[in-house]
């Protein structure tokens, strides 16, 4: 039975107390952090586990499932809903009780390292997806612990450097999926960015810890440091900080078979501070002396019981479920629903083919996230060598170019054996067939950003090469965000899998040869170039001196792009389906709460298809900039041939807000516009609205 909080408080003793508020050994060795409870009152252990691609119990498998981003891609908090879920039950399986998860920091730059990691350039859609995830992880009785809070937005100098950011930005850009977070999923626990924002390290954080998480969203439950990234003891007790992660020593933390070199620390890691724990006798005396009230460790640890009871710690839980039947066609379906068809001339999918040359420097290997704590190991995996040879076509495979070097922190880096490759050899081989499919990936893992939007290694020689003697060509991109691609122009077709998990191989086949079609649009905008973004110039990214300026305050993403006129490669929301759509007259009615866009949808092509429209807002403002167009709702809909569907989306008068620094949240007075479109920069109606 769950134990009545406030007694329960009553009868710990401080140092009790204290040591439910900073992390020690997992006895079992899996755990990623570790609250030993406290046996004398029959408070279990707590389990914390990483998070956010699969279940990371160190030394254990589990399904890995396609990135965050693809996820994102799919546009459809329903499948979020499902995957968090599956989550939560493979959470269980491996006896834990948290989840670190999910990460929904905006993607500000394109060279983001962890951008694979989270969600989108947008914080609409960032907010749908991560209530989505946190609603499923929590209906199985798993806390999510959503992450990193907040302005986490590059790797380069995570520990020190300060987001310079403004209120405004804070308020419309970053805050957002972390306030759905707390308002719509009621999310059990938070966990604190490594970064300073605006010169404050966030795990010391008095005004975005105490005064806006907890005090003006009212949130309930607990704050966690990232992994030794508490950097006070009184100051982040005082600040709003309820727990420290991992509270014991790199040595004692990573178990013998993971590669964790003390001496390279500096780089890998943040200051380890020079005692166990920050929040272990350093608070405890700090209580004894007066520095910090005893009323607020008795807080936090309320706060940690009331998030143990909401998952049922003190109850019978439900056991959960690993690698399921379920859950591979869940990792399947979302690579393929979060696969977006970039271009193509009609290629795909692949009909009257009975040779492919499936090219490319890992195409025989899946890809299945990045590198960094998120790194799953799966039970079973598919390259797309070998599913694409399962079908009914001839299959010849060349490597072309070396293969590309994957990040792993947790694992030994596979040496592939390539043998010499050869970019003639890959030549040959497209000349000879129906149709070259080349794969082809970049590597961006945790601890550091992208050097650049290229492709890595020699890729674009080989699509190049390739696409001057094939007869078609379909490039496969498994990449963590926008690249660059010279050979836009020279090949027929492009499909974005992202990372797509354990299912890579299946889903491919699935797509290419129209199993299912690609159902996904970009969360973020293809530049053609890094000078597109807002993050072109040292000061604004990685940043100068401990400092990066977030200058372009509220134009982020598509939002810069439309401010600065600037034409993306593909837009925001873009992807092609394999059948094709028609919009009618969108109408719009405002009963005075709720404002209902209607818009009817007919599928002219020859298949089933998905759609996904797309409702943005241009705001009546005039005391302050705001952006040509700003995502407020979307619907991913699926019409059968022939068929029509009206989709209809309500706003709220919120979505026509905006963030003044004197008066807080605005809602404008004069005409708004509201736009249908199918991407940032294809718009296919309008409504004007006066609130
Ligand atoms: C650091 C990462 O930033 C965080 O996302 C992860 O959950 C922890 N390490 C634990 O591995």
């Amino acid at each position: 039975m769950s134990p009545d909080i406030p007694s329960l408080v009553d009868e710990l003793t401080l140092s009790e107390k204290i040591q439910l508020l900073h992390g020690s050994v997992d006895p079992d060795g899996k755990a990623t952090g570790y609250l030993p409870g406290v046996d004398r009152l029959d408070v279990p252990p707590l389990r914390m586990v990483d998070g956010p691609l699969g279940v990371r119990a160190m030394g254990e498998r589990a399904t890995a499932f396609p990135a965050s981003v693809a996820l994102a891609a799919s546009w459809r908090p329903s499948l979020a809903r499902q995957f968090g879920t599956a989550l939560a039950r493979e959470t269980a399986a491996h006896g834990q009780d948290v989840i670190l998860a999910p990460g929904v920091n905006i993607h500000r730059a394109p060279l983001g390292g962890r951008n694979f990691e989270y969600y989108s350039e947008d914080p609409h859609l960032a907010a749908r997806i991560t209530v989505g995830t946190i609603e499923g992880i929590e209906s199985e009785d798993i806390a999510a612990m959503v992450k990193h809070y907040v302005a986490n937005n590059q790797e380069t100098n995570r520990y020190e450097v300060s987001a310079e950011v403004s209120e405004r930005a804070l308020r419309e850009i970053y805050l957002p999926p972390f306030r759905a977070a707390v308002q719509e999923a009621d999310v059990t626990s938070v966990m604190t960015a490594y970064n300073r924002v605006n010169g404050t390290h966030m795990s010391d954080h008095e005004y975005l810890l105490s005064d806006v998480l907890k005090d003006e969203w009212g949130f309930e439950g607990f704050v966690v440091s990232d992994w030794w990234g508490t950097r006070s003891t009184v100051e982040a007790a005082r600040a709003g900080l309820d727990i420290e992660m991992p509270g014991v020593e790199p040595e004692a933390f990573a178990p013998d078979d993971v590669d964790m070199d003390v001496e390279d620390l500096p780089d890998a890691f943040p200051p380890i501070p020079d005692v166990a724990a920050l929040f272990g006798e350093p608070l405890r005396e700090a209580v004894e002396s007066g520095d910090v009230d005893e009323a607020v460790i008795d807080e936090k640890v309320e706060r940690l019981l009331r998030g143990m009871v909401s998952i049922g710690c003190f109850e019978e839980r439900p056991e959960g479920a690993l690698d399921t039947p379920g859950h591979r066609t869940l990792a399947r379906d979302i690579a393929t629903e979060g696969a977006v068809l970039l271009q193509n001339d009609g290629t795909l999918p692949l009909e009257d083919v009975e040779s492919i040359a499936v090219l490319g420097p890992n195409a025989d290997t899946p890809k299945l996230g990045g590198g960094g704590s998120s790194e799953v190991s799966a039970f079973v995996e598919t390259s797309p060598v070998e599913r694409l040879d399962a079908r009914d076509v001839d299959v010849i495979f060349e490597r072309g170019v070396p293969p590309i070097t994957e990040s792993t922190f947790f694992d030994e880096a596979d040496e592939v054996d390539a043998g010499e490759t050869s970019i003639d050899a890959a030549v040959d081989a497209a000349a000879d067939a129906d149709c070259a499919v080349v794969v082809a990936q970049d590597d961006a893992t945790e601890f550091v950003d992208r050097d650049g939007l290229g492709l890595p290694g020699q890729q674009d020689e080989l699509i190049t090469a390739v696409a001057a003697a094939a007869e078609r060509t379909v490039v496969v991109l498994r990449t963590s965000g926008p690249v660059t691609m010279p050979w836009l122009e020279s090949v027929d077709a492009v499909l974005e899998t992202w990372y797509p998990g354990q299912a890579d191989g299946d889903a491919l086949a699935d797509l290419v040869f129209g199993d299912a079609e690609p159902g996904g649009r970009l969360p973020m905008t293809f530049g053609r170039s890094t000078d597109d973004y807002p993050t072109d110039s040292e000061a604004t990214f990685p940043g100068v001196d401990d400092e990066v300026r977030y200058d372009e305050g509220v134009f982020v993403g598509y939002r810069y792009f439309h401010k600065h006129d600037v034409e993306p490669l593909f837009p925001f929301g873009h992807g092609l389906s394999y059948t094709s759509f028609e919009y009618g007259e969108p109408s719009l009615s405002d009963n005075g709460d709720e404002i209902t866009v209607a818009l009817p949808v007919r599928n002219t092509g020859t298949r089933q298809g998905k759609d996904v429209v797309q409702v943005y807002v241009n705001k009546a403002t005039e005391s302050a900039p705001t952006p040509v167009r700003e995502l407020v709702a979307f619907e991913a809909v699926s019409v059968a041939a022939g068929e029509q569907e009206t989709v209809t989306v309500t706003l709220d008068r919120s979505d026509f807000a905006f963030y003044d620094d004197q008066d807080g949240w605005t809602v404008p007075q004069g005409e708004n516009t509201v736009f249908v479109g199918r991407s940032a920069r294809e718009m296919h109606g309008k409504v004007e609205i006066t609130l």
